[in-house]
This record gives structure tokens, C-alpha cells and sequence, in this order.
């Protein structure tokens, strides 16, 4: 439901000062709502959860999100509102299903273009790399919409591996063909006895730490997509630290394109920097 439809809702329920403070809008992760609730409609907060769940069928739980998402898994904590206390859901992108549970695992339903993006990129017969891979939709939309090769995913939070893994089984997605690995990038990159083609790293709080990693599994002419968060004129001095720190590492890159992939605060963006090596 989108804002103004729930502002018209909550006409008769809230004051006009009140319904200032409705946020234009909420994510929703299959049939679970992830609302924002200011500060000043505290007090308010079930009604507007009850307001959201009476006007959308499909959605079946109303969790308040509280926070940013945080910690070593990138997890956000809620808060039950409204409906069913149940966070286990079963998200649809793109035609891919994707179970999950909201309070346990990263996962934001705002990325769906960027995947697709990224899927259109892939060329025949390539062989990918996802790092942080999560309940892996970056690498079940690429085993669903690209010509990839051979996918390996690789994530360490041991509840978004055991939902990558239903998620495999749910969409039938041969186990040869998406290869889930569980574990520290760090750790696992060594394992890994070949190159790759094109790399997704996809943790924008500090995916820079982790370059050095991939000096034993890029080759000439790999892709790299890089996730950061930057303000606006900081996209240019962010690309180039990040080909400063790959030319020290000793794969010299050139920057391809900075896309942007949503927006994180105001005047703040989620930016994924696709690189080539050169
Ligand atoms: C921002 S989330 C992205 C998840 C997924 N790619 C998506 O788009 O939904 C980052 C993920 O990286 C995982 N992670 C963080 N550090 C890691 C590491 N060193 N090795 C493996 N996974 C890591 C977290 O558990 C989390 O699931």
C-alpha cells in the first residue's frame, strides 16, 4: 500500500499533525510488513499496524522496524505490531521464491532492479562469484535470469545458509549449477581452486576490507561489483580509493560504470561500483 492510500485510511483515526508523521511507505518481505514508526506516533502504532494489515489481504504480520540493520550477520531487530507473531516468510522476485526469516537474516526486497541489473550483465557460459551472499537472492535471481556457467555463493550467517539452501530445493535449481558455500569469505576464498569472471560483493559497510581476498580467484578481465554507501559527490573519490587499494593488491582495475541502488539515509546512496581488471 503506498502512503497517501494509508494517510487516507488513518483520516478519521489520527489528527491531521498525526498523519504528517505517517511514513510514505513500507517494505514488504512476502506477507510481512516492515514499517517505520516516528517517535511521535508511538502511541499509535497499532492502529496504524491494524490500518496496514485491514487494508493489504496478502499481508499477514505488521513488525516495527527499529534501527538500522547491524552486527556481523547485518541483521535489523523488530518489533511485533499486528497479526500473525510469525517472521518466517516466503518472499517472490522476480519469479524466484525466497524463504527467509526477516529477524534472522539480511535481506532487502529494494535491491530487485540492481539484481536484475547485475543478471543482464552475465555472459554466456560465465562463472560467478557471490560474497555475502545471505538467503542468496543475488545468486538465485543470476541461477534463474542469466547464462551463468556456475554460481558459488558464499555466506557465513548459518541461518541465511540453511534458508539459501531451502531456497535451491524451492526453486529447483540443480545443486551443480549453484554451489552454496558456509563460512568466512577469508576463510573460504582460499578453498576456492579456480578464477572467476564476475564477483558480487555485497556488503556496502566494508566490502573494500575484503579485496584482498579476491587476489586468488580474479584473472584478467573479471568483473567486480563492489557495494559502498557514499554521499552524491563522493562517488568519484570513493571508485578511485577502491582502484587505488586494487592496483596496491596488485590487480589493477578500471572503473566500467557507478550505479546507484537505492537510497540508505537522505543524500546518502547505496552505489555498486563495477570494475574491471585490467
Ligand atoms: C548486506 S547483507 C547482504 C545479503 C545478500 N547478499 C542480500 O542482498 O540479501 C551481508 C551478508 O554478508 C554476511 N557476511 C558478513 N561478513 C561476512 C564474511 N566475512 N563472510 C561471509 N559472509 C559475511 C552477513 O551475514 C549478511 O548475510
Amino acid at each position: 500500500m503506498n502512503g497517501m492510500r494509508l494517510k487516507e485510511v488513518l483520516e478519521t483515526k489520527l489528527s491531521k499533525r498525526e498523519r504528517s508523521f505517517v511514513r510514505a511507505s513500507f517494505d514488504t518481505v512476502g506477507s510481512i510488513a516492515l514499517v517505520e514508526v516516528p517517535d511521535e506516533l508511538r502511541k499509535k502504532q497499532k492502529l496504524i499496524a491494524n490500518a496496514v494489515l485491514a487494508q493489504n489481504p496478502a499481508i499477514k504480520s505488521v513488525f516495527k522496524k527499529v534501527g538500522a540493520h547491524k552486527g556481523r550477520f547485518r541483521t535489523q531487530k523488530i518489533v511485533w505490531l499486528a497479526g500473525e507473531k510469525k517472521t518466517e516468510t516466503i518472499h517472490k522476485e522476480s519469479g524466484v521464491f525466497m524463504k527467509l526469516d526477516v529477524a534472522e537474516c539480511y535481506f532487502s526486497p529494494r535491491l530487485v532492479s540492481e539484481r536484475l541489473r547485475i543478471a543482464k550483465l552475465v555472459k554466456k557460459n560465465e562463472n560467478v562469484l557471490v560474497l555475502f551472499s545471505g538467503v542468496a537472492p543475488y545468486a538465485l535471481i543470476l541461477a534463474k535470469h542469466s547464462f551463468a556457467k556456475k554460481i558459488v555463493a558464499i555466506e557465513k550467517n548459518p541461518v541465511a545458509h540453511k534458508y539459501a539452501f531451502e531456497n535451491l530445493v524451492l526453486n529447483k535449481i540443480p545443486a551443480d549449477k549453484l554451489i552454496l558455500l558456509r563460512g568466512d569469505v577469508k576463510e573460504k576464498i582460499p578453498e576456492l581452486k579456480e578464477k572467476f569472471d564476475r564477483i558480487i560483493m555485497p556488503l556496502p559497510k566494508s566490502s573494500e576490507l575484503f579485496l584482498e581476498t579476491l587476489r586468488s580467484v580474479v584473472k584478467k578481465h573479471s568483473m567486480i561489483h563492489l557495494y559502498q554507501f557514499a554521499a552524491e559527490d563522493e562517488f568519484s573519490a570513493v571508485a578511485e580509493n577502491i582502484i587505488e587499494k586494487c592496483f596496491q593488491l596488485g590487480f589493477p582495475c578500471r572503473v566500467v560504470g557507478i550505479v546507484k541502488a537505492g537510497q540508505s539515509a537522505p543524500r546518502m546512496y547505496r552505489i555498486c561500483i563495477d570494475l574491471e581488471v585490467k
